[in-house]
């Protein structure tokens, strides 16, 4: 199949609008990261997400909506999700509610839970509006893969399975959305660190609870619990080279006398004297930020990584992030990401 880049043109989000009404998919642009979009009341095109991706049908998809569409089709709103989506859409944040019949059970992994969001991308935001239906839409990466923040890395790596990417530009946020769990009046479940400010959302939230998610979920093969959103494997947004992490940069002094090809990843940009020491002429660095800006550095992680990956070195160390108000969503992509 070949696949047409789109820009984003008022003719080109009719046609994208036509094509997900007829059950193609369409990637779309977000302010997190692309998605792998197709008319969420067509089961076939859904059906054909997972199967582009290669990704397991227990692994359940975040259904996009147009700011004026009417939830109590797809989901039973609760006082909760109204007070918290005045605030927060459209926006990088995603709810999750109970399903409606109307969703049918392939999209939501038999759950009876819904996953839903109204993007903030302007681009999306007028395809949406074109579409008198929910957009089912996963990251448009590879299952496993890094997650794509531009239409480029959506083309080099589905490129060829699907028929229309929408190109929106760079994402501005680059890491996806926080996922709030609110089906229950007195707890607000986070099943996925985003880029939203918890002090504001304790706010808004009044005197509900706020449950972290778990450090690490499902580390032991042999733990049947119930898992906190289902298909969240361990391993995740993973560059194809080995991945490993450090935490200072005291640290480099054992790693760096190598023969090995390494990429150096940084959270910011090293101080001049860093580079006088001796290197390997085999290492290469490269940095998230200038000078600590962590929303640089989630815009940045995911096209470094894939860069990094895309590179001829053979293995790729990044450093941890700093307590700041990015770094349990950073930290929590790059621990995945390494993950054997
Ligand atoms: O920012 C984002 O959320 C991006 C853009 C494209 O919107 N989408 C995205 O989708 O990250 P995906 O499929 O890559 O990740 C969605 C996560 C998965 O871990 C899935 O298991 C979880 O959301 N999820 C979906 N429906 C759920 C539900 N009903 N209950 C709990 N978790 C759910
Ligand atoms: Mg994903």
């Amino acid at each position: 199949m070949k696949t047409r880049l789109l820009s984003p043109t008022d003719a080109h989000l009719d046609l994208c609008a036509e094509a997900l009404e007829r059950g193609e998919l369409v990637a779309i642009p977000t302010e997190t990261v692309y998605g792998l979009a197709a008319n969420a009341f067509n089961e076939e095109a859904c059906r054909n997400i997972f199967a582009v991706k290669g990704r397991p049908l227990g692994d359940p998809l975040i259904l996009h909506l147009a700011e004026n569409y009417s939830v109590t089709e797809i989901a039973r709103e609760t006082d909760l999700f109204n007070r918290l989506r005045k605030v927060f859409w459209p926006g990088p944040v995603t709810f999750v509610l109970e399903k409606s019949p109307r969703i049918a059970p392939l999209l939501t992994a038999g759950l009876s839970s819904v996953a839903i969001r109204c993007p903030a991308h302007p681009v999306t935001k007028g395809l949406l509006r074109r579409c008198p239906f929910p957009v089912a839409a996963p990251s448009a990466n590879p299952f496993g893969y890094i997650s794509p923040t531009t239409a480029q890395h959506v083309e080099a790596s589905l490129g060829g399975k699907l028929p229309y990417i929408l190109d929106g530009g760079s994402a501005e946020v680059g890491l996806e959305s926080t996922i709030l769990d609110v089906r229950d009046p007195h707890k607000i479940r986070i099943l996925r660190y985003g880029s939203i400010d918890l002090t504001t959302l304790q706010k808004t939230a009044g005197d509900v609870t706020l449950e972290l998610p778990r450090e690490r979920p499902h580390e032991d093969p042999a733990d049947n619990s119930p898992r906190e959103a289902p298909g969240t494997l361990w391993r995740h947004y993973s560059p194809r080279k080995p991945l490993h992490l450090f935490a200072t940069r005291k640290q480099l002094e054992e790693i760096l006398p190598t023969p090995k090809k390494y990429s150096f990843l940084f959270h910011t940009r090293p101080s001049e004297d860093f580079f006088s020491g001796e290197t390997n002429a085999q290492t290469t660095f490269h940095w998230l930020s200038e000078n600590g800006d962590q929303e640089e550095m989630g815009r940045n992680l995911y096209a470094c990584l894939r860069t990094l990956d895309a590179s001829s070195s053979d293995e790729i160390w990044a450093e941890t992030i700093p307590p700041g108000p990015l770094s349990k969503a950073l930290n929590d992509r790059l621990v995945r990401a390494a993950a054997k």
